[in-house]
């Protein structure tokens, strides 16, 4: 059974990304590569607080969903946050290394409203970039004073959830272009390149607070359900989405013919004619069809459809962490973020 969510406005931030927000940035900052090397530049210029050259600028990027979800995995099983930092800093610095890699296998020249960093520095510099982010990642989740025992296991769900982040930015590269994805293809790559990290975010707040294994693994299913809900949101943003909120070209998704939920909703509910009218859009590379691709969508209803699947996901994932028994005030908070993954603008 699944918990009706609230529906606070859209542009209402969750409290979950007000409060712990300031001090993971605070310790990223502290953790963050030396200005001075070339992978502390770029690195730094992705994360928002340097510029393209170097200089220092007073923002942080990203919304910090992972961390933020981890710091409040461990308060709500009863643990101390500090004892969760480092595994908070470390998923939020994976998530940026797939990211820079991201814009490069996706193409995208444009995030968070600036230029990627494949964009500025190119290709060969902005993969090392993300290797020295992923370095970076595992450097910081090995100095946590947490018990060794649970420090070790959170390296071992951070370095698994990593592996299967990979494994599915490969799912996503082998469909883009495939015009009919199956939904249970689909949630397989999506469950993979985002629901693990997500998972692990949860899963490693739980563990390092001292919660038995079973929570632990609840947490981990939530996080994994939230992540479809996320994608889901993403692809309906990546398609209709308003560039100047997320910060990403809304042309990317159905140019580069990438399997997305509107995608997939959209081609199971075409009659046969508009399938094949979708079918020989799809495999022309034109601005034209292009634009057929999407006015099918919108006929199919996949814009509608891709609104309402995150929230049911997104429904599911609270459900499982209600039946941890987490106190009323984390549940709600809880609720809050889910409902907001699921509805997003940016
Ligand atoms: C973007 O994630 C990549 C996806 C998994 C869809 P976020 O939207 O969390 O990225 P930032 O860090 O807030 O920009
Ligand atoms: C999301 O990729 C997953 C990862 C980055 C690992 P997408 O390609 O769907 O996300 P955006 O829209 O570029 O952020
Ligand atoms: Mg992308
Ligand atoms: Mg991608």
């Amino acid at each position: 059974m699944s918990t009706p969510l609230a529906q606070p406005p859209v542009d209402m931030l969750p409290s979950i990304l007000v409060t712990y927000p300031p001090r993971i940035a605070e310790a990223m900052r502290r953790e963050a590569l030396a200005p001075a090397s070339m992978t502390g530049r770029m690195s730094g210029y992705h994360m928002g607080w340097l510029d393209d050259s170097g200089r220092e600028r007073k923002t942080v990027t990203g919304k910090l969903v992972r961390p933020s979800l981890c710091l409040w995995a461990c308060e709500a099983c009863g643990g101390d946050v500090n004892r969760a930092l480092p595994a908070a800093t470390a998923v939020e610095w994976v998530h940026n290394f797939t990211l820079v890699h991201d814009d490069i296998q996706d193409g995208d020249r444009s995030r968070h409203g600036r230029p990627t960093v494949w964009a500025l520095w190119g290709v060969a510099q902005a993969i090392n970039a993300g290797d020295a982010l992923h370095a970076l990642a595992f450097r910081v989740l090995s100095k946590s004073d947490a018990d060794p025992q649970r420090s070790l296991c959170a390296v071992r769900a951070l370095s698994t959830a990593t592996l299967e982040v990979v494994e599915g930015q490969c799912l996503d590269l082998a469909l883009e272009g495939r015009v009919h994805v199956t939904l249970r293809g689909y949630l397989r790559m999506v469950r993979a390149k985002t629901g693990a990290l997500l998972g692990a975010a949860l899963e490693m707040g739980a563990l390092l607070s001292g919660a038995p294994e079973k929570t632990v693994r609840q947490f981990r299913r939530a996080g994994y359900l939230l992540g479809l809900a996320f994608q889901m949101r993403d692809d309906w943003l990546g398609t209709w989405g308003d560039s100047t909120l997320t910060g990403k070209s809304s042309a990317g998704d159905v140019g580069r013919r990438k399997a997305s939920y509107p995608l997939v909703a959209a081609y199971h509910a075409l009659p046969s004619d508009g399938q094949r009218r979708l079918r020989r859009a799809f495999a022309k590379r034109t601005d034209e069809a292009t634009q057929e691709i999407r006015s099918l969508l919108l006929d199919a209803g996949g814009s509608e459809l891709t609104h309402a699947a995150p929230l049911r996901f997104a429904e599911k994932a609270v459900s499982v962490i209600a039946a941890c028994g987490v106190p009323k005030t984390f549940l709600e908070s809880f609720s809050e973020i889910a409902s907001y993954v699921a509805r997003r603008a940016r």
